[in-house]
Formats: C-alpha cells, structure tokens, sequence
C-alpha cells in the first residue's frame, strides 16, 4: 500500500529535474500523477516512465491552467495534490538586474504558483480535502544577492501561509519546502568557482539528490501530513541551520 493510493496530483515543471522526482515518488507511492511543463518530450518520457497522465502546461498562463484544471476534474473527478515546483533561476543582483529579468522571474515562480492556487483552491474547497505543496528555497529563508530569485521565493513562502490560512476551515492544506543545494539544472548551471563555495556551506558537506526532497513532498502530499499546514520545511543538509 501506498502513502498516496487513490490521489490524483499534478506537479508542474516535472519533465526533469525535481518536479520529475517528484513525480516519481508520488506515483511510486499509487498516485495517479499528471506531469506537466512546457518541455513536452522529455514531459512525456517522464510520464511514460512513471504510468502517469501528460499535459502541457506554462505556469505564467491563467488559461493554461483553467484548461488543466478542467480536464483533470472532468478525466479523474477531482484533484487531491498540487506541486507547485516549476521555476527559473537567475544569479542577478541590484547592481546587474533588468526590469525584464527581474519581471521574468517573478512571473513564472511567484506569478505562476500563485495561478496554481488560484485555479485549484475552488477545487479543493469544494472537495473539503486536498493538500497544496509550493516549491521555495532557502532562498526564501534568508538574504541573497540574487534579488528577483530571492524576492520570489520570500512571496512563495508568503502566499503559502495566506493560502493555508484561508483554505484550513475547508480541510485543505498549504506549506512551502525549501530546498538547498540539489543536483538540477539550475544547480549544475552556476559557476564551478559559486558552486564549490555552496557546496561548502553545507554541513552534511554535499548537495542534496532530487529523490531527497521528493520524499518530504510526498509526505505533505500524503495523509500522515494530516495537521501540517502554512508550515516551510526546509530540506537543505542543515545549510541555513
Ligand atoms: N536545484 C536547486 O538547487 C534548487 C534549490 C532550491 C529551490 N529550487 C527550486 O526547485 C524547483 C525545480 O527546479 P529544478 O532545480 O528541478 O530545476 P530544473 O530547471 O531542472 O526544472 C525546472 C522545470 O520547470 C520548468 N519550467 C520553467 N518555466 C516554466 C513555465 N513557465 N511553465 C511550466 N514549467 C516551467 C522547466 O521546463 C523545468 O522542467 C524550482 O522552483 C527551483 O527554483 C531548486
């Protein structure tokens, strides 16, 4: 049996990366998982692998997700789980960002997690039941250089517990888990010299795997979850402890 049997849960951005362990782990745990993204072959591979269901979807579009929202709710009936985990990185800060960096940032991170909440609340609510997972950082657990990356994830964090405090009385949950430095993309994508330095400042002395913080979704996705709302936790090897 598992932690997830009979849930229907998207997860957006999980054609790689984390949202794809993410994936994995909720379907390896008897969810029936939609993988969404904007990267439709390798969304479509993962789904594929995993026996999950495959769907185009670009964060920052109120209609794309309205057209998700709906065809999952028409396909399966409702919707249990929703990971809000699709997200862009910049190392920008104050003294070489652009408006059009900074706005691109907030749009897909902050702006498309919040139209995440927004199409599946009235879902949810409705059901009495279902639990929202949004992807942070520990970036927005403390200061960094990076501005826009950083203010995003401070928002995420922030609209989490607006949403956990709105939606408690309908049994529906809301927390934010922020990752440290996990072996992505986005982390393999800074310079060796940035890396190494991050690297460094994790006690555990080393970066974390996908699989790590797919774990603690699953678990907040689940029922044992069951008190837990307008909680962050962080899965970060101890880096900002
Ligand atoms: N890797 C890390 O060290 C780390 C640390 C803390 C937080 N995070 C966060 O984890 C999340 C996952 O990132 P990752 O590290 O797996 O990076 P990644 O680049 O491997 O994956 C990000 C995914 O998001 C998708 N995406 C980007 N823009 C999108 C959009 N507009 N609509 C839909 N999907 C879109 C990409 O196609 C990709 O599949 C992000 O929110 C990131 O900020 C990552």
């Amino acid at each position: 049996m598992g932690s997830l049997d009979g849930k229907v849960v998207i997860v957006t951005g999980s054609a790689k990366g984390m949202g794809a362990a993410e994936a994995r782990d909720a379907a390896n745990q008897g969810a029936q998982v939609i993988v969404t993204d904007i990267l439709d072959e390798l969304g479509e591979e993962i789904a594929t692998e995993i026996n999950a269901t495959y769907r185009t979807l670009d964060v920052t579009s109120e209609k794309n997700w309205e057209i998700l929202v709906s065809s999952v709710v028409e396909e399966y009936g409702r919707i249990d789980g929703v990971v809000n985990n699709a997200g862009i990185y910049s190392s920008q800060g104050i003294f070489n960002s652009s408006v059009e960096s900074f706005q691109r940032i907030i749009e897909v991170n902050q702006l498309g997690t919040y139209l995440g909440m927004a199409a599946i609340a009235p879902i949810m609510a409705n059901q009495k039941s279902g639990s929202i997972v949004n992807i942070s950082s520990v970036a927005g657990m403390r200061g960094q250089v990076n501005i826009a990356y950083m203010a995003s994830k401070w928002a995420i964090r922030g609209m989490t517990k607006s949403v956990a405090k709105t939606l408690a009385s309908s049994g529906v949950r809301c927390n934010s888990v922020h990752p440290g430095a996990v072996n992505t993309d986005i982390l393999f994508s800074l310079e060796e010299e940035t890396l190494n330095h991050l690297i460094s400042s994790v006690p555990m002395g080393r970066s974390g795997e996908p699989s790590e913080v797919a774990k603690v979704v699953t678990f907040l996705l689940s029922d044992a979850a069951s008190y837990i709302s307008g909680a962050e936790i962080v899965v970060d090897g101890g880096m900002i402890a």
